[in-house]
């Protein structure tokens, strides 16, 4: 293969003759530090049957994307290409796809790979735009709204009047799940941040009080009365979910969906949920996207009408070029950011 040969710009010329496109990625092929992201020229991928290819316009930076730089989390092989969310214009479709289009506007999750100019989706997971959603706001959308619909409904249960407790109520999830909790009529809504800098962005999407990480504990015990919270949501795991079992109302649940803290898998037994009849859920979109697509799909739309019918807003608070990736990863890594970070691809 020869890169950029004669007659076959932004292509290269294959050894069996003709072009084939090229494309701008950001992959990885060690792992470690921001500085691994490199933007890389690879071939346009065509979408297989049940697939489409989707000509980015952003694409969403998770706190999945950093997680995967690091040994042991859920990356296949190197090089990896990372991004679980995009949003853009159909390229092409594939065998068998039907009611999606080329050129038709898009939302999409993806199991990895939307740090590129073209991204390949499967079908279940791609989500043409409602009215007046523009591509902006969209890609902020398939992985976090409907994470934190799940975690405080589907899962959590929550009951108008509840206590809800969330960890990184000032992130992405954070963010959304405020608004979606106070929507919802919970009694409390109380948010825990690594900085007392990030509490106003908390107070101002859905938490009426935000407590420290440090001290989160015992913050609750006074805020409650020593009652303890009905539901907490824990991305941190290790010491910080123990803490938060122990802060949990009698007949509370503990929905666990991350492991920030890099501490080993926590076990949970008979001692911490009988006296109290606790419960310890767990959730995953991408495993679910896997086991349970058209689970995911219904939780999706459920979650993209909170965004739709104003119910939900997720700034963008920073925004880069592909190429500035790291800078992104540099930034959400060093817990300083709020809101949702964005990718600018071909917007
Ligand atoms: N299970 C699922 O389906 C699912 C889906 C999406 C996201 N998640 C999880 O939800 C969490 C939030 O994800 P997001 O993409 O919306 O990110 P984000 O919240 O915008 O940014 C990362 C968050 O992690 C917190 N954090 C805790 N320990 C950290 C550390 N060592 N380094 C950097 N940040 C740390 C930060 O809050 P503080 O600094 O205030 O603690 C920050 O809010 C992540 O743990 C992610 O893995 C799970």
């Amino acid at each position: 293969m020869n890169i950029l040969q004669s007659g076959c710009s932004l292509s290269i010329e294959h050894s069996v003759g003709g072009c084939v496109a090229m494309m701008r990625a950001v992959e990885f092929e060690e792992y470690g530090d921001p500085e691994v992201l490199k933007v890389v020229e690879a071939e346009t991928p065509e979408p297989g049957p049940g697939q489409v290819t989707v000509d980015s316009a952003y694409a969403g930076v998770n706190f999945a994307d950093l997680k995967a730089r690091a040994e042991g989390y859920r990356v296949p092989s190197l090089p990896y290409r990372p991004g679980l969310e995009v949003s853009g214009r159909i390229r092409a479709v594939g065998a068998g796809v039907e009611g999606l289009r080329p050129g038709q506007e898009v939302a999409a999750l993806v199991d990895s790979g939307a740090y590129a100019e073209v991204v390949v989706a499967d079908t279940a997971t791609v989500f043409p735009l409602p009215e007046g959603l523009d591509l902006r706001t969209a890609a902020t959308l398939p992985t976090v709204v409907p994470t934190a619909h799940a975690l405080l409904h589907e899962v959590g249960r929550l009951s108008a009047g509840e206590s809800v407790l969330v960890h990184g109520a000032a992130g992405g999830i954070g963010t959304v799940a405020g608004q979606l909790a106070r929507a919802a009529g919970a009694g409390a809504v109380y948010g825990v941040v690594s900085s007392p800098t990030k509490a106003g962005h908390a107070l101002e999407h859905g938490y009426d009080e935000v407590f420290t990480t440090g001290t989160f504990a015992d913050d609750v015990r006074r805020a409650t009365g020593g009652r303890g919270v009905d539901l907490l949501l824990d991305p941190i795991g290790g010491d910080t979910l123990r803490q938060g079992l122990d802060v949990l109302a009698v007949f509370g649940r503990l929905v666990s969906f991350g492991n920030a803290s890099g501490a080993e898998p926590w076990r949970v037994g008979q001692p911490e949920l009988y006296p109290q009849g606790r419960s310890v859920a767990g959730f995953s979109i991408l495993a679910l996207a896997q086991s349970g697509p058209e689970a995911l799909r219904a939780l999706a739309e459920r979650a993209f009408r909170k965004v739709t019918d104003g119910t939900v807003s997720l700034p963008v608070t920073a925004e880069f070029a592909l190429s500035e990736a790291a800078e992104a990863h540099r930034l959400m890594g060093g817990r300083t950011s709020t809101g949702k970070l964005l990718l600018r691809v071909g917007a």
